[in-house]
């Protein structure tokens, strides 16, 4: 019998085809949890896309890595795909609090959340974020804000008194598919939503801030001590 000839060398892998390819093959994985999540998330939710995905999470997960954050907030967790990320950079004894007004989510949140490594960093609270976080009565170190684009100033009203002198608050789709530079679209609420929050923490003060044109635009947002 003939004997197949072994090829000479292993194929090359093949070359990025655009940028973003480029840039997920020169960072850090995924890992297996975090791809099986977002594969469930495409599968089993609707509007899959709201989850953070691969990019954002390793900068979230690197974010708090710098900053070091005892207590930290996410408003809107959806899939719980960028608390995994955030909890996943915690320091030792740090928490973090996410908070989900869809609840028919909690199932899918409770599985994913509660099986992973970090699960015993993670508090869930299922409900309206704007009258839940208050009564925790926690200062936060870091905010990632990512709930309802309409809120964002409510959101940033409620959090500013709550944030620790030096903490930061992200907040994620401030560019809003490019929709901030259009001044027709006054009817899209969630559109004049970003636009005012933008305005407010531009025009604020309290705060250093610099946007990132990453994705869908995340600003970044210091209180100053
Ligand atoms: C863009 S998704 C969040 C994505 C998630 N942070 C991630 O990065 O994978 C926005 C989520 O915010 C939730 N949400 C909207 N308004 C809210 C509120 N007032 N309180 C809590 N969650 C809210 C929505 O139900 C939705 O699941």
């Amino acid at each position: 019998m003939q004997q197949r000839e072994k090829p000479s060398s292993i194929p090359p892998k093949e070359p990025p085809r655009s940028l973003d390819e480029y840039i997920l093959s020169h960072i850090d994985a995924e890992g297996e949890y975090l791809h099986a999540l977002w594969r469930d998330t495409q599968l089993r939710l609707s509007y899959g896309q709201m989850a953070s995905g691969h990019l954002q999470g390793r900068l979230l997960k690197m974010l708090i890595q710098m900053v070091k954050p005892l207590k930290v907030l996410e408003l809107g967790t959806f899939s719980g795909y960028a608390t995994l990320c955030m909890a996943d950079g915690l320091p030792p004894g740090a928490e973090l609090h996410t908070f989900e007004v869809f609840d028919e989510n909690e199932d899918f949140l409770r599985q994913w959340l509660g099986g992973s490594p970090q699960a015993g960093k993670i508090h869930l609270h299922i409900g309206d974020a704007l009258q839940l976080v208050p009564q925790l009565g926690i200062g936060w170190d870091f905010a990632y804000v990512d709930a309802d684009k309409r809120q964002y100033v409510d959101y940033y009203e409620m959090l500013m008194p709550l944030m620790r002198p030096g903490g930061y608050i992200v907040a994620d789709n401030t560019l809003w598919y490019g929709h901030v530079l259009e001044k027709a679209r006054q009817s899209d609420l969630q559109t004049r939503g970003v636009q005012a929050f933008n305005d407010l923490v531009a025009a604020d003060p309290r705060v250093e801030k610099v946007i990132l044109p990453l994705r869908d635009g995340l600003t970044l947002i210091r209180v100053k001590d």
